[in-house]
């Protein structure tokens, strides 16, 4: 095995990913694969899930289940959890990147159910998953968390309040559950700038929400790369995060946003 091989090795290690089935979050189950490990790919559409879990297992070798749950329901979570252990009998790495971002007019569109749905999703899912997993993680004597957060949650635009509060909490978390389950288990965000993804798609275009009204100029001209990610732009900094090369690295966070100002 390679220097960069060892240094990143996932072989034996159990990865699970929320959102794993499409977007970023089927590039990273993917990415940690081909690095040996055995995946968990759980979203709501379980036919996706089964999809992408076949491929990864074809071009891998690797294990991958797909698991079928709504992180924003709170009582569907212990569930999950259970499958994982019952399957693998452990967990080293849980991604919470399953996410939502929805867009509005105006502020008073935004109904207390369209609030709490994204509240639900992208902060308090990953709460109790990583209270359930931190906890057996630290029992297990090591693990690693990765919370999937969002440029947006530093630079909070009129246009996506919610998702930025949402994600600037989760922002706050890492740090709090770095600090609960350390020394044994490290936590990070990982903070994506805009990727070209279904989730942009929905922002028009496939451009960032805080990138201005679409139209013939670059809306990245003021980022330093001047462009979207592509998906696989991620993979480098969450097998960073996930692997042992970032083993001094816990509370932190990881911007791979092309150099947002
Ligand atoms: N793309 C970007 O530009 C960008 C920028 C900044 C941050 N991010 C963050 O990166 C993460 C991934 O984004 P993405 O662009 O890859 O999104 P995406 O392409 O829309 O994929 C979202 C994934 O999450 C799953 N999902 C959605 N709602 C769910 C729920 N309630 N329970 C369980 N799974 C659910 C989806 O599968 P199902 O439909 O089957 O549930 C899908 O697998 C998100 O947290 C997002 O906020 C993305």
């Amino acid at each position: 095995m390679g220097y960069a091989d060892a240094l990143f090795d996932l072989t034996g290690r159990v990865v699970l990913v929320t959102g794993g089935s499409r977007g970023l979050g089927r590039e990273m189950a993917m990415a940690a694969a081909r690095c040996g490990a055995d995946v968990v790919i759980a979203s709501r559409k379980f036919d996706t899930c089964v999809a992408t879990a076949k491929e990864i297992e074809a071009e891998t070798g690797c294990t991958a289940m797909p698991f079928r749950v709504h992180v924003g329901r709170w009582d569907e979570l212990d569930g999950l959890v259970e499958a994982v252990y019952d399957r693998f009998g452990k967990l080293d790495v849980l991604v919470n990147n399953a996410g939502m971002s929805p867009t509005y007019d105006k502020l008073t569109d935004v109904s207390e159910k369209l609030f709490d749905a994204v509240m639900n999703l992208n902060l308090k899912g990953p709460f109790r998953l990583s209270a359930l997993v931190g906890e057996r993680m630290v029992a297990d004597g090591g693990g690693v968390i990765i919370n999937v957060s969002t440029h947006g949650s530093l630079r909070p635009h009129p246009s996506f309040i919610p998702y930025a509060a949402s994600k600037a909490g989760l922002n706050a978390m890492t740090e709090g559950l770095a600090a609960a389950f350390g020394p044994t288990v490290r936590v990070n965000t990982l903070m994506p700038g805009p990727f070209l993804t279904d989730i942009s798609k929905a922002w028009g275009l496939g451009l960032g929400p805080t990138d201005g009204p679409s139209g013939t100029e670059n809306p990245f001209s003021r980022h330093a790369l001047q462009r979207a990610g592509e998906p696989a732009e991620i993979i480098g900094a969450a097998l960073f995060l996930m692997s042992d090369a970032s083993s001094f690295t816990t509370g932190s966070i990881l911007r791979v946003d092309g150099g947002i100002p």
